[in-house]
């Protein structure tokens, strides 16, 4: 057995951490990483045990997540026990506002149950299938907008990133959430800065304060106003909820912030991520340009291939073992779901990417309890851009040889993605 390093924010982890993965479900698929003292799961079996197990793995760890989006980044997420702890008191000092409703409120993706199964019915509501696949024509009437000012000419170059990919997501939430169309460029910087933050390329703390500020100063107006006259929103299902005395006013803006950091740069490196792999085997772009229809299958094994939320944190509630190895009371755990997903004894010759293979069992999404409350949403979002996109151009390629990836071990994708095309 060769020595493993695995250093989730080591530059070679960033620029491809499949090897690593590889290594350790070949050597040791429960790993605990020197630096941090952190627990690394690698095995599609493994990972599916610790998601499957909320009352020993539980998910106050993810606050971890969302904190680090709060006060300024992945990059520098505390990366041991005690570091989390000053970390905490110190967001604490920092905020202007009341800091400690922030952290003392419960978040769906935080909870463990029987929290988390309350938390969750009622943020549900607010994503019903109908409320979602209600939104497509809307969604691709945003896509044709993008794509309108992306390629304006018959040939030239775009940044997929940063023309297409982030600005979708977020103005698909900004409405579902109700916000006017005048707020949405205020709405569009307060998700900038979180998103920035989150992925660990730009706001400090200090920004982030401030951005909080405004966006919780925003919000409490607007669930002031949808409690006096309701409207067909997110937020004013929330506040329904609310009412019914099961959802602060602190909670309401919470999910509002959790939707951000977990539905915009995730769909945005779904479809950067996606685009890489067709970049990468040409022969799958072919296919799918000539047949659409295959689109859906193509999103879900992009999903798969190259997962856009690689890893998230769980913490042992006792000791527990898993594949031989101890894991001690209090240790955090890293299910690594993009590990999981190139795991050949759950999907054969896994690091092949085929957009016609049945990539089911993925878990790109997580399992159980906490699986993505907005995978529908991910899902319509990337087809509907693929379908508006490749029925567009009629040649797509690269104008850099390596993209850059997002500083962050959480979430993978281009940082931006330049590409030359002509138009159909
Ligand atoms: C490609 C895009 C996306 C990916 C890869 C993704 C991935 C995930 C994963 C892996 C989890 C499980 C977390 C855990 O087990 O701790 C999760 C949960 C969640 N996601 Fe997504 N997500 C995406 C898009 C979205 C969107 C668009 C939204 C909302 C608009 C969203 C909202 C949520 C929420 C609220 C949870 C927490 C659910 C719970 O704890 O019960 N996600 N997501």
């Amino acid at each position: 057995m060769t020595e493993i390093h695995y250093e989730p924010l080591s530059p070679e982890v960033n620029r491809d951490p499949y090897p690593f993965y590889e290594q350790m479900r070949r050597e040791a698929p429960v790993h605990r990483i020197p630096s941090s003292g952190f627990y690394a799961v690698t095995r599609y079996a493994d990972v599916m045990r610790v998601l499957k197990d909320p009352e020993i793995f539980s998910s106050s760890a993810m606050r971890l997540m969302m904190m680090s989006a709060m006060t300024g980044g992945i990059q520098n997420m505390p990366l041991d026990l005690d570091q989390i702890r000053s970390e905490r008191e110190k967001v604490a000092e920092q905020l202007a506002f009341d800091p400690a409703m922030f952290l003392t409120a419960q978040s769906v993706i935080s909870s463990d149950p029987p929290q988390h199964g309350k938390m969750r019915s009622i943020v549900n509501r607010g994503f019903t299938p109908r409320r979602i696949s209600d939104l497509e024509p809307r969604v691709r009437e945003i896509a044709r907008v993008l794509i309108d000012g992306a390629l304006g000419e018959p040939t030239g170059s775009f940044d997929l990133v940063r023309d297409y990919s982030i600005p979708l997501p977020v103005q698909v939430i900004a409405e579902l959430l109700g916000v006017e169309p005048e707020k949405q460029g205020d709405f569009k910087r307060w998700s900038d800065t979180v998103v920035s933050a989150a992925s660990g390329s730009g706001a400090g703390p200090q920004e982030m304060i401030a951005t909080f500020g405004e966006f919780t100063a925003y919000f409490d107006a607007v669930i002031e106003q949808r409690r006096a006259e309701p409207k067909d929103d997110l937020i004013s299902a929330l506040i329904r909820a609310e009412q019914g005395d099961t959802l602060t006013s602190v909670e309401v803006i919470m999910f509002a912030v959790l939707l951000l950091v977990a539905g915009n740069e995730t769909t945005t490196n779904l479809i950067g991520n996606g685009m890489q792999a067709l970049l990468d085997h040409p022969d799958q772009l072919e296919k799918v340009r000539a047949d659409p229809s295959l689109i859906p299958g193509f999103v879900e094994e992009a999903l798969r291939y190259d997962s856009p939320v690689q890893v998230l944190f769980r913490q042992a509630t006792e000791d527990v073992e898993v594949a031989g190895t101890k894991i001690p009371k209090g240790s955090i755990v890293l299910p690594i779901f993009a590990s999981a997903n190139r795991d050949d004894d759950q999907f054969p010759e896994a690091s092949r990417f085929d957009i016609t293979r049945n990539p089911q069992g993925h878990v790109a999404f997580g399992f159980g309890i906490h699986f993505c409350l907005g995978a529908s949403l991910a899902r319509l979002e990337a087809r509907v851009a693929f379908e508006e996109l490749l029925g567009r151009v009629a040649r797509l390629e690269r104008l850099e040889a390596d993209a850059e990836y997002i500083d962050s071990f959480l979430l993978r994708g281009p940082k931006s993605l330049s590409l030359r095309f002509e138009a159909a």
